[in-house]
């Protein structure tokens, strides 16, 4: 029995363990006398278009009163499609055809020039990025992706089918050229 000392230490260690798990049991058990928690506000479902002209304060606040608060809208599902949208305007940066789960972009490494990058574009059919990319402030051209350019995700976004939060009239310039004179205003 030379582990005599070592089975009253253990003995006494679960006696201690058993003794703080009662103690935190009885202290952290929720009183009888407590009343529920009551929930605040109750979210209004708020999926609805803006519809301008209603009486809203604030277009993003989707017709929810401002004394409540709304549902979040449901995550957008990103489009994998390989299916270029029209550009709004020849200078829009365009909206990225595919998905970009997990391309990271930091000071190291650019995942997007991996495809993107002039050097490369043949082997993965990829756009090369257009020569404004290159351009410094002074419109001297670089070597490598102009510092101004190289975190893409600040102009190009993913395509989505997220509905149109607010809106709008916008019309393309070749819709307004297309438009005859006279029924212009
Ligand atoms: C594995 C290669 C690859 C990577 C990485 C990649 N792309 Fe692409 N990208 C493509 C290909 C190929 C196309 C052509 C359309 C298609 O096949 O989806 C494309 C198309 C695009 C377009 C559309 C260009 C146009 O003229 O309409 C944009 C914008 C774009 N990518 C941006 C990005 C951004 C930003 C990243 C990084 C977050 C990125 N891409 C990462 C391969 C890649
Ligand atoms: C400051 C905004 C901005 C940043 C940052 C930016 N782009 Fe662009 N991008 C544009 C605009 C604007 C256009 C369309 C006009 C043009 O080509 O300059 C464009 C065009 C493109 C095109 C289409 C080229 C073509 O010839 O049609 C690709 C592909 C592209 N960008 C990829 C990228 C990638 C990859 C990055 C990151 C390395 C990036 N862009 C960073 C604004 C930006």
């Amino acid at each position: 029995m030379h582990n005599k000392h070592l089975w009253i230490a253990v003995g006494l260690t679960v006696a201690l363990m058993a003794l703080v798990f009662v103690a935190g049991w009885m202290v952290g058990r929720p009183s009888k006398h407590e009343a529920p928690v009551e929930v605040a506000t109750t979210p209004v479902d708020a999926r609805a278009v803006f519809v301008p002209g209603a009486g809203q304060i604030d277009a993003i606040r989707r017709g929810v009163p401002i004394d409540q608060e709304g549902h979040p809208p449901p995550m957008a599902h990103v489009e994998n499609a390989d299916l270029k949208r029209v550009r709004a305007y020849p200078m829009q940066p365009p909206t990225i055809p595919h998905a970009i789960d997990g391309y990271q972009i930091d000071k190291n490494s650019n995942r997007c020039m991996l495809c993107h990058a002039r050097a490369n574009a043949a082997t993965f059919q990829a756009p090369p990025v257009s020569v404004t990319h290159y351009m410094d402030r002074d419109d001297q051209f670089l070597a490598t992706i102009s510092p101004r350019r190289y975190f893409c995700n600040q102009c190009h976004v993913v395509q989505t089918d997220a509905p149109v939060l607010v809106a709008n009239q916008f019309r393309d310039i070749d819709s307004v050229l297309s438009t005859p004179p006279t029924a212009k205003e």
